[in-house]
């Protein structure tokens, strides 16, 4: 009635911004990512007939009480879905740490969900993995499979679901996470997402989305990096022109978010091929090729005030581990 599964984050290459439907998380469109190998959770679960309610303990900080509900929400989803009784404690740590805006949620959903059935002893394919992940957390579904991963929008519960469309060792992107601001306050992403209408701009980017899956889909399959570095650029200032527009209007960049993003720009013009992409918070993901990763990292040491870089690697996706955190 014990197990453990690590699952990595991810950052969408195509980004999922609004639902079509809150209650099971249904996006508005499909969306694409790559699995991140350094920052990603572990996690614990233990069930038990002695339990007399669920214990959630957040190693290194806390939960805050939300947090905890939509754990305790999870477990209570796994018992209705297993048919079991039983209460859990469950024990989790992050690679990143807590606060500095790095979605945990992914990973944390993803994790959690791996190990909670597997301590069950419930055998669930990928696939049911995948939709149950994203009824607690939608990205989430995007930490299971291997390496770059398509979420499906589909049209129901059944049909909205991730596969993995290229393995992590496919092609040697690397994605130079620099944190730029250790203390963000972040609108939760599941409350802005509400309020996506709100903003003229939302049906245009769904009019481009098709477009862009297909263009980011050609980059992969003849590992076009310009093809893919424009899309993904593209893609990320239309997600955030969208927050940015929404009422209320969400701004999640600062003044070093937008500094980084034009020296992007520079140091692209004299030669490195290097492309940005951000999600709900100001850190600044940095798309190279492995080979270039040194040069990137000489050049970000010149940047005053950046918090941490984390360089990661496309990774597998959530899995059992022996280890147990007690
Ligand atoms: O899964 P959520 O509710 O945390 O939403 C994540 C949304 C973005 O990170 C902004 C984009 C994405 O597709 O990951």
């Amino acid at each position: 009635m014990k197990a453990t599964a690590v699952a990595p984050s991810n950052i969408a290459f195509i980004k999922y911004w609004g639902k079509e439907n809150s209650d099971f998380r249904l996006p508005l469109n499909s969306s694409f990512s790559m699995n991140l190998s350094e920052t990603y959770t572990t996690t614990t679960v233990e069930f038990s007939p002695s339990y007399k309610n669920d214990d959630v303990v957040f190693v290194g900080g806390e939960f805050s009480v939300r947090e905890t509900e939509r754990v305790t929400d999870a477990l209570g989803k796994m018992r209705e879905k297993t048919r079991t009784h039983s209460y859990a404690r469950v024990k989790t740590k992050n690679t990143f740490p807590k606060g500095t805006g790095i979605a945990a949620s992914a990973s944390g959903f993803a994790a959690l969900t791996v190990a909670g059935f597997a301590a069950l002893g419930f055998s669930l394919s990928e696939k049911d993995l995948t939709i149950f992940a994203r009824l607690c957390s939608g990205s989430a579904c995007r930490s299971i499979p291997d390496g770059f991963v398509l979420w499906e929008k589909g049209d129901s519960s059944e049909t909205s679901y991730a596969r993995s469309l290229y393995p992590h060792t496919y092609w040697d992107l690397s994605d130079v996470l620099v944190i730029v601001d250790a203390k963000m306050k972040k609108v939760p992403t599941t409350e802005g997402q509400m309020r996506v209408q709100t903003s003229p701009f939302w049906k245009q980017r769904m009019q481009k989305i098709p477009e862009r899956m297909k263009k980011v889909q050609t980059a992969f399959e003849e590992k076009n990096f310009s093809l893919l570095g424009e899309t993904i650029e593209e893609e990320c200032l239309s997600m955030h022109e969208v927050m940015q527009t929404q009422v209320p209007p969400l701004f999640y960049w600062n003044d070093l978010t937008r500094k980084l993003m034009k020296l992007i720009q520079t140091w692209r013009s004299e030669g490195l091929p290097v492309y940005f992409t951000i999600d709900a918070g100001p850190n600044v993901h940095c798309i190279v090729e492995k080979k270039h990763v040194a040069l990137l990292q000489e050049k970000l040491q010149t940047v005053s005030g950046i918090h941490a870089v984390i360089v990661n690697s496309a990774a597998p996706g959530a899995h059992v581990i022996p280890q147990h955190l007690w």
